[in-house]
């Protein structure tokens, strides 16, 4: 008798005897000859009925089972005869594989998103935590059917590197010093005696190998963790967070802008078609308009709007922002929010931004003042895709690691790129947790990956 997971007890089309399922008992009802068990086994949001009575040998023991503790359970699938579930199991044998503590923190009661992250290590057992979690492995899924049915080859960019892509200088250092006593040599450390013989850090992203990689297969992607030391305690940001980052040859940014349209569209449409008991919970209980948004974002066309127009309506809009708006600046949070939810109430691409906000590989446009950069914004979100179309001319690729402050020496290999057979090429980051917060309605990203890493907190 082979263990069967609840999910597909639960879609079984007619009864069946011998059935065997391990999972943690969620609630225990008593009447006078049974015992009711509701156990789930993660597989699915629904619980399994499990009828047990006084036959069974340890029925006393039964009887004394609590929330939290792990059961397995051999008997016999038949539909129900009580409503809410279409089939129970009526138990031949329980076998108690632990009895959890009445001080076992997940009792019956709701918790609060913030309860929940000081113990992270339970949470995944709730409903609300197990359906996230569910999603983000069906969404992770989801990025690789993509892009594996159009033809792009899943890379793997490395995690420690020497270069800083985005040039924010928001780098992890990475070191095998004693820091108590480097190696110093006048009065600096002597990054020459550590292990890679140079200054090195984690990665915060992995575009720089993609686009080497483009350029030999074509159309690439890597998906991977990224890292910034960004001492931002907001709800969008984290220390590590997973970015999937696609980079095609011969692709201009109308097409980055197309293909990242797509992805979005399909990511979310897969969500909702796959995911629909999970989904069902979250418009139910996090966010009463999650169906309406996501209907929105199947349906709509996403606007394409030049950054300079952006500033326009920002700055005609009458709204008082906290920060202000104008030529030449970044824009913040609560202007890209305004633009999708309030102005166009729908997904915005943003593009060609000034070259004096953006990092050295964006490809100049021929006013000399703007880069071909795009930033997509969704609402609830803001900002969830950053990308380009890369600078393929050597010479004004090297006018602009000279403006920018770039060391070229340790980007030798970078340039050789535009040295030999450099094409245009085009590419984004997609942040997979603000993708989760997009199809889930959670508000924090804290609470879309199972362990958050952010400043001060290294817990579990
Ligand atoms: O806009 P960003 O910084 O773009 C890049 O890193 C490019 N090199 C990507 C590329 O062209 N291959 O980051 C891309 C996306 C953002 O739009 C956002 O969704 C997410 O990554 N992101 C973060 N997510 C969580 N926490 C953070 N601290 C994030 N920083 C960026
Ligand atoms: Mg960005």
């Amino acid at each position: 008798m082979n263990r069967i997971k609840i999910h597909r007890l639960l879609n079984s089309d007619s009864p069946r005897d011998n059935v065997l399922v391990m999972g943690w008992v969620r609630t225990r009802r008593d009447s006078k000859d049974f015992s009711f068990l509701e156990v789930n086994d993660g597989s699915c949001l629904k619980n399994l009925q499990v009828i047990t009575d006084n036959h069974l040998s340890n029925y006393s023991e039964i009887r004394k089972v609590t929330t939290g503790s792990a059961v397995l359970i051999s008997g016999r699938l038949t539909p129900s005869k009580g409503t809410g579930q279409k089939w129970e199991v009526q138990a031949n044998s329980v076998k108690i594989l632990n009895i959890a503590p009445e001080s076992y923190p997940l009792q019956k009661k709701r918790h609060s998103d913030e309860f929940l992250r000081t113990i992270a290590h339970l949470r995944p057992r709730t409903n609300k935590y197990g359906a996230a979690f569910r999603i983000r492995s069906e969404l992770s899924f989801a990025v690789h059917k993509f892009f594996r049915d159009r033809g792009f080859f899943h890379i793997h960019t490395p995690i420690i590197t020497g270069s800083d892509c985005e040039g924010a200088g928001e780098l992890f250092q990475i070191t095998t010093f004693n820091l108590n006593d480097p190696p110093k040599i006048d009065g600096k450390l002597d990054y020459s005696l550590d292990f890679f013989g140079k200054e090195a850090n984690l990665t915060v992203s992995g575009q720089l190998s993609a686009e080497m990689l483009a350029l030999a297969l074509g159309d690439v992607y890597t998906f991977g963790p990224t890292f910034r030391a960004e001492n931002s305690n907001t709800s969008r940001h984290m220390a590590e967070f997973w970015m999937v980052e696609p980079e095609m040859a011969f692709c201009d940014l109308e097409g980055n802008m197309d293909l990242g349209e797509e992805l979005i569209r399909y990511l979310t449409n897969y969500i909702v078609e796959t995911c629909t008991d999970d989904i069902d919970l979250f418009s139910k209980y996090v966010d009463k308009t999650l169906r309406t948004t996501l209907e929105n974002i199947k349906s709509s066309e996403f606007i394409r709007l030049p950054y300079r127009e952006a500033v326009n309506i920002l700055k005609k809009s009458g709204e008082k922002f906290e920060y202000d708006v104008s030529l030449g600046k970044d824009l913040q949070s609560e202007h890209e929010r305004y633009l999708t939810e309030q102005y166009f109430k729908k997904p915005v691409i943003l593009h060609d931004f000034p070259k004096t906000i953006k990092p050295f590989y964006m490809r100049v446009n021929n006013d000399n003042e703007t880069v071909a950069a795009m930033d997509v914004l969704v609402p609830n979100i803001g900002e969830i895709i950053g990308g380009s179309q890369r600078e393929e001319r050597l010479d004004v690729l090297e006018l602009r690691m000279n403006e920018t402050g770039m060391n070229k020496n340790d980007y030798w290999w970078y340039m050789d790129s535009r040295r030999f057979g450099s094409v245009p090429h085009s590419g984004f980051g997609l942040g997979f947790e603000r993708m989760m917060m997009l199809v889930t309605g959670i508000k924090n990203i804290r609470d879309v990956i199972p362990f958050p890493r952010t400043p001060k907190t290294i817990e579990f």
